[in-house]
């Protein structure tokens, strides 16, 4: 006769069950403190605040005439130990397009990244790189352009006198506007 008497089957669901709560447990318990030591891991990871609005300068500042004028973009950029603030971090062609009423352009060519130029002359944008003309709503101008989209466009709200954007930048090269 065996000196073990065999378990019964509930004994034995009632074991697995007491072990797997415990590894659950046990992870659960591990995965949150874990998680939090990740932003002191990697202190040169950074977290911008353009992904929220940023103010960019005073609608009085916007030409009357309609005529665009560049800005820079400076936000605020955190990591784990520090706070920089002012940091540029783009630039926006601003148009007054009505009363409180702003349009924004991304000032980067969306073909291949260049600095795009305003052309008094052409009322419209012009790529000096691989001369791509873009109309002033920032829709393609030169059918033979070859950039493959017109200029991003970006979120912009006139608030007390201020222009605030959602400065965001897209994928290059591509027809569509993705952002990265
Ligand atoms: S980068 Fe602007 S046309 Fe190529």
């Amino acid at each position: 006769m065996s000196e073990h008497a065999p378990v019964p089957p509930s004994d034995r669901r009632t074991f697995v069950a007491k072990v797997s709560a415990a590894i659950v447990g046990g992870i659960i318990t591990l995965a949150a403190p874990i998680a939090g030591l990740f932003p002191l891991l990697d202190p040169l990871r950074r977290r911008s605040d353009t992904r929220g609005m940023v103010r960019v300068t005073s609608f009085a500042a916007l030409p009357e005439d309609g005529v665009p004028r560049k800005f820079p973009v400076l936000d605020t950029l955190v990591d784990a130990w520090n706070r920089t603030e002012n940091v540029p971090v783009g630039s926006v062609y601003l148009q007054r397009t009505g009363e409180n009423a702003v349009r924004a352009l991304h000032s980067v060519c969306p073909h291949l990244g260049c600095s795009v130029g305003y052309n008094a002359a052409g009322r419209g944008y012009f790529c000096p790189c691989h001369k791509s003309s873009f109309a002033l709503d920032g829709s393609i101008a030169d059918p033979k352009s070859p950039s493959p989209r017109g200029m991003d466009p970006l979120e912009a709200v006139v608030r007390n006198g201020e222009v605030w954007v959602k400065f965001q930048n897209f994928r290059k090269g591509s027809p569509e506007r993705v952002a990265v």
